[in-house]
């Protein structure tokens, strides 16, 4: 089974041979009939022959392949029947080349022929291969379609699949099960193929739904294998997984409203969440206001302190700073910094003992957008200034005593799209509630299988 496909799988490669080796012999044929080096044509049955031999490998290595099946089976029966009778074309050209010799006239509409089976079947490959369409180079990218948002205004009465599930399905699995992919022999783009099924059959089994492939995949932890979608790729939202789940779990109807499936409360939120994230417009690229220049003195008194400053772009007056090489207490580095506070777009401050306290200064950066305050004694009291930092789009605030209220409260600042609590108090639980309410913010977490050794290794007191 695992040899045989594999040598299905030598297919798409081997085709190159015939094609390659057919083509040189037109090429061959067509000079030496306009008596351009004629010396070469000696060659044209040996190549013929190499082409045919090429040729009957990939009819083999093809056939073996259609034994796997696939969703488009008249297409792929259309390029063998089309393959095998280009093969037979160059065969009998073998054996009435000298008879095809003697009459010129001939020659020409023969070669057409063969010609046009070559490009024809080459190209039903390809569709095959890369989808239809793949000639046009702008209907390519499922990834990068956009997808019109249904429209939900009264939740009870939209109806689960049209409206969520197939959206959903849309902007996270049609890029690869789509009308241009089918990965596992699988589309999921419309009411008909995800019936169908794929490779390993039914994707919804209406006699037992809780089994069904496309669940199970979707339920799997992001590190196997056979989860959906793969792993670092655009991944579902807890809230998009419920309603997925809720909606096989019912049954999979096509056409039930929403208060038809009868949702329960979790189910409410889940939907309600759905909804908001239809509607949150994307941020645009901000215009940042004009701030004047960093003074050449503030910056060396700045270098003078530690402070590691670098502009963001040769034509801004913004500013990136790092603290690694800061020598003095943090409290005292700041009050210098603060004479540059409207300049600052970035603010490292890992691992540099920063205080509740620090933050009074922190918040006056009014401009900040990203910000790091990993592995530092900051506790909610610290975070919850933080609320007053209206530009703010990323915050580190790994290995601190961030509590998942201070996180609720931080979504207060609109601009926030990503907070890193790995090694806080926010655990995976609150990670999921946490989401219904702040679909767009994206919280990260230590991957649940992965443990970083810190968490485990403690150390004894010597009595
Ligand atoms: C980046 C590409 C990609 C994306 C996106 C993707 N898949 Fe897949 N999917 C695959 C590949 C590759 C396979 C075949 C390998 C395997 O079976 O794991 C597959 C197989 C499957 C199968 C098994 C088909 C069968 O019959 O064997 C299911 C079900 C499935 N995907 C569902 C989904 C769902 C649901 C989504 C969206 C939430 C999704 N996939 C998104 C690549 C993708």
């Amino acid at each position: 089974m695992i040899i045989s496909e594999l040598i299905g799988r030598l297919h798409p490669l081997l085709v190159h041979l015939p094609i390659g080796i057919f083509t040189l012999l037109l090429i061959i044929e067509v000079l030496g009939s306009l008596k351009l080096f004629p010396n070469l044509e000696g060659s044209t049955k040996f190549i013929l022959l190499s082409g045919i031999m090429a040729a009957v490998l990939s009819l083999l290595t093809g056939y073996i392949l259609s034994l796997e099946g696939s969703n488009n089976q008249s297409q792929v029966d259309n390029h063998m029947w089309m393959a095998i009778a280009t093969t037979i074309f160059y065969g009998i050209y073998f054996w009435w080349k000298s008879l095809i010799d003697s009459k010129p006239v001939l020659k020409w509409p023969v070669l057409a022929i063969l010609l046009i089976s070559l490009v024809v079947t080459g190209h039903q490959g390809g569709v095959l291969t890369h989808g239809e369409g793949f000639l046009q180079v702008s209907q390519r990218g499922e990834e990068n379609k956009s997808w019109p948002a249904p429209v939900i205004s009264e939740i009870e009465k939209a109806n689960v699949y049209a409206d969520m599930v197939q959206y959903t399905l849309n902007t996270k699995c049609v890029s690869c099960h789509g009308s241009e992919k089918q990965k596992g022999k699988l589309r999921l783009d419309d009411v008909k193929w995800i019936e169908t099924g794929g490779k390993s059959g039914k994707t919804i089994d209406r006699n037992d739904p809780v089994s069904s492939e496309l669940l199970k995949r979707i339920l799997l932890e992001e590190i196997h294998d056979e989860h959906m979608p793969p792993k670092g790729k655009v991944q579902l939202t807890a809230f998009e997984k419920t309603i997925l789940q809720w909606w096989i779990e019912t049954g999979a109807s096509f056409d039930k409203t929403v208060s038809e499936t009868g949702p329960d409360s979790m189910i409410t939120k889940s939907i309600n969440a759905f909804k908001s994230s239809l509607s949150t417009t994307p941020i645009t690229v901000k215009e940042r206001e004009e701030v004047p220049a960093v003074k050449t003195s503030l910056l060396s008194e700045l270098a003078a302190a530690g402070w590691g400053i670098s502009a963001i772009s040769g034509n801004s007056n913004y500013i990136r700073v790092t603290s690694y090489n800061l020598e003095i207490p943090m409290n005292q580095a700041l009050e210098i910094l603060k004479k540059a506070g409207n300049n600052i777009i970035d603010l490292k401050l890992s691992r540099k003992e920063v205080k509740d306290s620090d933050l009074s200064v922190i918040v006056t950066f009014r401009n900040l957008e990203s910000l790091w305050l990993d592995n530092n004694d900051i506790t909610d009291d610290g975070f919850r200034k933080l609320t007053d930092l209206n530009h703010l789009e990323y915050l580190n605030a790994s290995a601190t005593e961030l509590s998942p209220a201070a996180l609720q409260e931080l979504t207060a600042i609109k601009t926030l799209r990503k907070v890193i609590a790995v090694n806080t108090r926010v655990n995976e639980a609150d990670k999921q509630k946490f989401q219904m309410s702040a679909p767009d913010l994206k919280l990260v977490l230590p991957d649940s299988m992965h443990r970083f050794p810190s968490d485990t290794i403690f150390s004894v007191k010597a009595n």
